[in-house]
């Protein structure tokens, strides 16, 4: 029933995160909390490194973390430790890797919409890379870039229309959505990039979606850059660096996502051929299993004909069901053995707070703990301050020990932003 959570589970009857409690978690921290498991974060990136180094060597390819997935500084600075290059998609997204360490030279910034402010200070910096998104943008980097004196190494990011078969939001590749540019007119832009003199267009990106469980579609995109980069280099473009994206999607429920061995294979044989740089962009498959969203139940009632589970956790703390309709299991902190069928919910205002319809699960008491599990991913990044719910504090397990990596909003912090004008005064 639940994601495989590896480093969290039960011992005798009690719910565990590495060497944790996590009913000590909640009564040291309150709830809603996020708790993330230091090792499986890294045995997650670990199992990507060592995966690509049996078709490659180290040195030709680069793990960008894509910080969007979750992007707490005590993570990142997790994945700098272990020699994770970072992904970025905003001047957040920027400051935050560096300031966990991440060097400029490991830094990737993708993004559909990025300012001329996020990308002189880009720029400025010296990233590894930019990957561009329209023709426009690729001008603008290079007025920006030879106002600086500087040439920055570009990827254009090509929409190569490959249905990723994922859910339709999270969909990026077909050429109905806003991403990237057409791959038959890539190699024109290729060709105005060779004009600039801003601009190194080294590389070519792709990334078609997120969450994808089957490697057919990233096979078909791989081959299809694989192509372009031949008829680049045909056209006098010294491609010498190939991103691929995101990375594989990962078990919420039963879904059996593809073994990066394999993953790495079909790398080798889609991509490696052309002598490139490979860079890869995973995010959900490095935290989504090494997080759990610890709630507290806040009532049990009986509704017409169902049981719902109120629970002090909500669609601002984890939007994803509401938001895709996404399956984020629940499990009780404590074992029990007695089954109720149960909705789970959470106290915001709208029906949609919902995470699980019709769940059989153990019977539950207001006060009892519950968790849920594979959070680690697009959980605490994409919380909000609806209904004036402050948002979690996230906690990192390691061993027998954690830390708050994040404390809890107030609602004093809230208010603090609001401004009453004189005129309403
Ligand atoms: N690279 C680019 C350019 C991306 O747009 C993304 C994700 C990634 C890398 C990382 O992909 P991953 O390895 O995590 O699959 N909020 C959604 C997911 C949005 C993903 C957006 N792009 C969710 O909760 O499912």
């Amino acid at each position: 029933m639940s994601g495989k959570q590896k480093n969290t589970g039960y011992k005798k009857n009690a719910l565990y995160m590495e060497g944790v409690e996590l009913a000590h978690i909640a009564e040291t921290f309150g709830t809603p909390v996020y708790c993330y498991s230091a090792t499986q974060i890294e045995q997650n990136y670990d199992a990507y490194r060592k995966a690509l180094s049996s078709v490659m060597d180290a040195k030709n390819f680069t793990i960008c973390y894509a910080c969007k997935a979750n992007s707490n500084l005590a993570v990142l600075r997790l994945l700098q430790k272990q020699g994770a290059g970072a992904d970025i998609v905003s001047g957040g997204e920027l400051q935050r890797a560096l300031k966990a360490g991440i060097a400029p030279g490991k830094i990737v910034y993708s993004g559909v919409g990025k300012s001329e402010a996020e990308l002189t200070e880009a720029i400025r910096r010296g990233l590894f890379q930019i990957n561009v998104e329209s023709e426009r943008e690729l001008e603008l980097i290079s007025k920006i870039a030879v106002k600086l004196k500087k040439k920055v190494p570009v990827a254009i990011r090509v929409n190569p229309n490959v249905d990723a078969k994922t859910h339709a939001k999270i969909t990026t590749g077909k050429k109905e959505n806003k991403f990237g540019i057409d791959i038959s007119k890539a190699p024109a832009l290729y060709r105005r990039a060779q004009k600039l003199k801003g601009v190194d267009a080294v590389g070519v990106a792709v990334h078609i979606g997120s969450q994808l469980t089957s490697l057919a579609p990233f096979k078909r995109a791989y081959a299809r850059v694989a192509e372009l980069v031949v008829k680049l280099r045909r056209q006098g473009n010294d491609i010498t660096r190939v991103d691929l994206g995101g990375g594989i999607g990962i078990t919420y429920k039963d879904e059996t996502p593809p073994d990066l061995y394999l993953y790495a294979l079909m790398v080798r044989d889609t991509i490696l051929q052309l002598g490139v740089h490979v860079i890869i962009e995973p995010g959900r498959s490095i935290v989504g299993n090494a997080g759990v969203l610890l709630s507290r139940v806040v009532n049990v009632k009986q509704g017409t004909g169902k049981k719902f589970l109120i629970i002090d956790a909500a669609m601002n703390d984890l939007m994803r069901p509401a938001l895709y309709g996404a399956y984020h299991a629940v499990l009780p902190c404590k074992k029990s053995s007695s089954k109720t069928v149960y909705d789970v919910v959470g106290p915001v205002c709208e029906t949609g707070d919902t995470f699980l319809t019709g769940e059989r699960l153990p019977a539950m008491k207001p006060g009892d703990l519950v968790a849920l599990m594979t959070g680690g991913a697009y959980g605490a990044v994409m919380s909000s301050n609806y209904n004036t719910r402050p948002q979690p504090a996230e906690v990192l397990v390691r061993g027998d020990g954690c830390a708050l990596v994040r404390r809890r909003q107030t609602v004093e912090e809230l208010m603090g932003h609001d401004i009453i004008p004189d005129f309403a005064a």
